[in-house]
C-alpha cells in the first residue's frame, strides 16, 4: 500500500498548479468521508482521491489522462484497485466502475469541483452552509460553471446509490469539515484535514475567475471536465 506521504510525494511530482493540488485534497476528503461511512480503508480511498488527477499536467489530453498516468503508478507501486479506480473515473478509459470505490471517486469528483464553484459566489465564499437545494439549483442554471458536465455529477450520485440531495450535503460536511482553523498546512505535506480554500479552485473543475454577473464566467482553455480536454473524451470521464 502506498502511503500518504508517498501520494503526495508523487502528486507534487507531477503537478505544480496549486489549484489541482487542492482539488486533489478536496476529493481526498470526500474519498475519506466515505470510506468511513462504508466501512472501507480510508488510506486507501484517500490516496485515490489524491492521485486522481496526478498527471493531468504532463498529460492534459484524452485518453492519455489518465491512461498513461496509471501506468506510472502501477510502476510506482500503486496497488491495482486505486489504479483500476483512476481509470474507471474517465468513461472514455473504457475501464468499467466495478467496486464501490470506482464509484465513490466518480461521484465526488466531478461534485467536489461544483460545489466548490457554487461556494466562490457565495458571502465569503464559504463552502460551510452550502444548501443541496443551492447546489440542484444551480446545477439546473446551464450558465454556471457551464464546464461540469451535469449527467457525471447525476450519474455519479445513481452509481453509487445515494441520494442526490444526500450525496451533495455528505461531500458539502467532509468538505466544511476541514476548516483551514483546524489544520497546520505543510510546504510538503498538508494533513488530511485541510480543506480547500476560497481561492482553491482547481482549474480542471472550477472556473478560475467569476464574471461580473456573478457567473463563473473563466475556465481554462481547453477544459471539458473529468480531466478530458480533448475532444476525444466520451461521455463524462
Ligand atoms: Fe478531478
Amino acid at each position: 500500500m502506498i502511503t500518504r506521504a508517498a501520494a503526495w510525494s508523487v502528486l507534487t511530482e507531477f503537478t505544480r498548479s496549486d489549484s489541482l493540488r487542492k482539488h486533489a485534497r478536496a476529493v481526498e476528503a470526500a474519498m475519506r468521508a466515505y470510506a468511513a461511512r462504508y466501512g472501507e480503508d480510508p488510506e486507501v480511498w484517500g490516496v485515490a482521491g489524491m492521485l486522481h488527477d496526478f498527471d493531468y499536467e504532463v498529460h492534459p489530453r484524452a485518453p492519455h489522462h489518465p491512461v498513461k498516468g496509471a501506468e506510472i503508478l502501477l510502476a510506482r507501486g500503486v496497488p491495482g484497485p486505486i489504479v483500476h479506480a483512476i481509470l474507471a473515473h474517465a468513461d472514455y478509459a473504457g475501464v468499467p466502475r466495478r467496486s464501490r470505490l470506482d464509484r465513490a471517486l466518480y461521484a465526488c469528483d466531478e461534485l467536489s469541483g461544483f460545489v466548490h464553484a457554487c461556494a466562490l459566489v457565495r458571502p465569503g465564499r464559504m463552502i460551510a452552509g452550502l444548501e443541496p437545494a443551492s447546489v440542484r439549483k444551480k446545477l439546473k442554471d446551464k450558465g454556471f460553471a457551464r464546464t461540469v458536465n451535469r449527467d457525471d455529477v447525476y450519474r455519479g450520485a445513481e452509481e453509487l446509490g445515494v441520494d442526490l440531495d444526500a450525496h451533495i450535503a455528505f461531500v458539502v460536511s467532509a468538505l466544511t469539515r476541514t476548516s483551514p482553523s483546524s489544520s497546520r498546512p505543510s510546504p510538503t505535506l498538508p494533513p488530511s484535514s485541510a480543506s480547500p480554500g476560497p481561492d482553491d479552485a482547481a482549474r480542471r473543475h472550477f472556473p478560475a475567475g467569476i464574471g461580473a454577473t456573478g457567473a463563473l464566467a473563466v475556465v481554462p482553455a481547453g477544459w471539458r471536465g473529468r480531466g478530458a480536454p480533448s475532444e476525444t473524451r466520451g461521455s463524462g470521464g
